[in-house]
């Protein structure tokens, strides 16, 4: 540690936000770091906030690559990178080449990409390891498993990071660049991660919906949907414990068909909320009927 007060006291009068920002980041990275030099394919919502994480650990982010100019040279100035609009013309020093551009496009991109053993990965949840054979000799995937969107904050520590890969040295370079990020790296192979993210859409997606309805039908009535908030807070904190459906609340669990049948009428207008409010109550008794 007094190492690192006299590279302080060094810098000294020179010192100013930025040599402390490149400081306290570094701190973060092992000396063993496998993985020092990242190359980043795509200036998307993923690609921007991996990229930007990555940076503030003291990871070199030496390179942008992003088919549109505007928003490749936004990200690579903010990371401090070069930037490269032709997908062909990667910089072919980086220890990692992290494929962050739309599902549709990996396989074709990785394939343009022209490497032939650099580590090269990709972040979907829904596309296999398999898109990439032919790509390089070392594969793998780095699944941040959470929804981001380019304008919302957000912590990277608490996402865990699902990571897969084609030998196991590469799988352990990624699980340590994925801890050096976030507290949580799992290893998950191709067909677990397409579950997991197929269940995604239950748990994020669809629950989301779900307040839209509320939200709707309660705006049509002059309620402020404000008033729910606390039940949706503490219905998501349910899921905090295992065996989520032994907390399971409502009409549906507790077979009380009068009031089903109620809502049911209540929401005759709304041809489609009723559909999903049958199909899910329906659901809810089923599951209970096999679990008693
Ligand atoms: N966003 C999330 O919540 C999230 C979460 C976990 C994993 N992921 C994964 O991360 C990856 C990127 O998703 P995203 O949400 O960041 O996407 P996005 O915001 O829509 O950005 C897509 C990126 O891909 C590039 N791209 C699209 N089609 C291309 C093509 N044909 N050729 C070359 N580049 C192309 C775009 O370039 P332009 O700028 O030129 O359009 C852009 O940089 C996907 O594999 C996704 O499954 C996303």
């Amino acid at each position: 540690m007094s190492g690192f007060f006299n590279v302080v006291k060094k810098i000294g009068k020179k010192s100013n936000a930025l040599y402390l920002h490149l400081i306290f980041s570094r701190i973060g990275m092992p000396e063993h770091q496998k993985i020092k030099n990242v190359v980043v394919i795509g200036a998307g919502n993923l690609a921007t906030h991996l990229a930007l994480a990555l940076h503030r650990k003291g990871i070199n982010v030496i390179q942008v690559l992003n088919r549109s100019r505007e928003a490749g040279e936004r990200l690579a100035r903010r990371v401090s990178a070069g930037f490269n609009n032709d997908l062909g013309g990667a910089d072919f020093g980086a220890d990692l080449y992290i494929l962050a551009v739309s599902d549709s496009a990996i396989e074709e991109v990785a394939r343009n990409l022209k490497l032939k053993d650099q580590l090269l990965v990709h972040t979907s949840g829904s596309v296999g390891m398999a898109s990439l054979s032919g790509a390089s000799s070392n594969l793998g995937v780095f699944y941040p498993l959470q929804t981001f969107s380019k304008d919302r904050r957000i912590n990277f520590s608490n996402i865990p990071v699902c990571i897969e890969a084609n030998r196991s040295e590469n799988e352990e370079k990624l699980l340590q660049l994925a801890r050096l990020i976030s507290k949580k790296a799992v290893l998950i192979n191709s067909e677990q991660r397409k579950v997991l993210h197929m269940t995604a859409v239950f748990a994020g997606n669809f629950s989301s919906f779900m307040y839209t309805i509320a939200e709707d039908l309660l705006k049509k009535h002059g309620v402020p949907f404000g008033l729910l908030k606390p039940l949706i807070q503490q219905t998501a904190a349910t899921a905090k414990h295992d065996d989520v459906f032994s907390r399971q609340t409502g009409p549906a669990v507790r077979g009380d068909t009068k009031i089903m049948d109620e809502h049911l009428e209540m929401l005759a207008r709304h041809g489609a909320y009723m559909e999903i409010y049958d199909l899910i109550s329906k659901s809810i008794i089923k599951h209970k009927s096999r679990n008693d």
